[in-house]
């Protein structure tokens, strides 16, 4: 993509942020983003929630407030029942009505894969974007849902996994990152991001490098779902996680005690996973309480920011 000569772009393709900003004026900043995937589980309901839930966070993670959304939707015409269809569009209706916004449009095309996501939009004031640049040594980093939702999902996919362990994953996947955003905000953090594609030391990665700095991991610390350390130790992982796994090699170091398991959980591709925050450490009780208020999945301090530029995954 060639550099972006527009003063108004404040958060564009040269960074790797989760959405764009936009100034509209002094106070006042649009920021938007994209995201659309192939089912990940089978009822098309909660594929639904779960594309809703996720396109939405990367508005939350910048600090942004969503304002509306438009549907983007491939869906094999003639193949599958046209209720199916309906059932996944309800369930992004369903989310983004809790989110507080309504679906104003989108563009569907026939294609031989389903697949389902959102256009969102949202405001922020161009002085309180949240971004990955600003981390600091002694910030303190908290995490707001548990890990292990990509082997999971490989779990589900090759039926290695019970019905109880697929409802929390979809539970988990469908719950809106708002209330650990407005935790976020109202405390005040150095830096922000959800943890998706890249895992949570991937997404760790792409803050400690944007704002120069390197960070400690306690995996005691680090909250994963149970049964993903099963199938994480019978090899049940997906592939994207060992790509995260292989693209760390060489920035992370990895204490003695933290086997191949471990690595391979810390580098798990999630799908609308939690926030990732740098936070002052003086305010990092506010932060547990604020995110304990939220009612967040998990209100994880999982480690902290140091000097350097290397990241640090040590056992206790
Ligand atoms: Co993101
Ligand atoms: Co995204």
């Amino acid at each position: 993509m060639p550099p972006i000569a527009d003063p108004n772009v404040l958060v564009g393709t040269s960074t790797p942020d989760d959405a764009a900003v936009y100034r509209l004026g002094p106070d006042r900043a649009l920021v938007s983003t994209v995201d659309y995937f192939t089912p990940i589980v089978d009822d098309p309901y909660a594929f639904g929630l779960i594309a809703a839930a996720n396109a939405l966070s990367d508005v939350y993670a910048m600090g942004g407030r969503p304002l509306f959304a438009l549907n983007l939707v491939g869906f094999p015409k003639g193949k599958l029942p046209m209720e199916v269809l309906a059932e996944m569009l309800r369930g992004g209706c369903d989310k983004t009505a809790e989110a507080g916004i309504c679906i104003v449009g989108g563009h569907s095309i026939d294609d031989p894969e389903p697949k389902y996501g959102l256009v969102v939009v949202g405001e922020v004031h161009p002085d309180r974007v949240v971004t990955k640049a600003g981390a600091r040594p002694g910030d303190r980093l908290f995490l707001t849902k548990p890990l292990g939702i990509g082997i999971i999902s490989t779990g589900i996919k090759r039926s290695a996994v019970g019905p109880e362990t697929i409802a929390r994953a979809i539970e988990l996947m469908a719950t809106l990152n708002r209330g650990a955003a407005g935790a976020m905000t109202s405390v005040g953090v150095h830096a922000g991001t959800d943890v998706t594609g890249f895992g949570l030391l991937g997404h760790l990665y792409e803050v400690t490098s944007a704002s120069g700095v390197g960070a400690r991991v306690h995996l005691e610390r680090v909250p994963v779902l149970p049964e993903a350390w099963a199938l994480a130790t019978e090899g049940i992982v997906p592939g994207g996680t060992r790509r995260n796994h292989d693209y760390l090699e060489g920035r992370v170091d990895w204490e003695e005690g933290i086997a191949e398991r471990d690595q391979l959980v810390l580098c798990d591709a999630q799908t609308s996973g939690g926030l990732l925050m740098a936070v002052p450490p003086e305010k990092a009780a506010r932060m547990a309480e604020a995110l304990r208020a939220a009612a967040a999945p998990a209100v994880a301090e999982v480690g902290e920011v140091i000097e350097g530029d290397r990241i640090v995954v040590t056992p206790r």
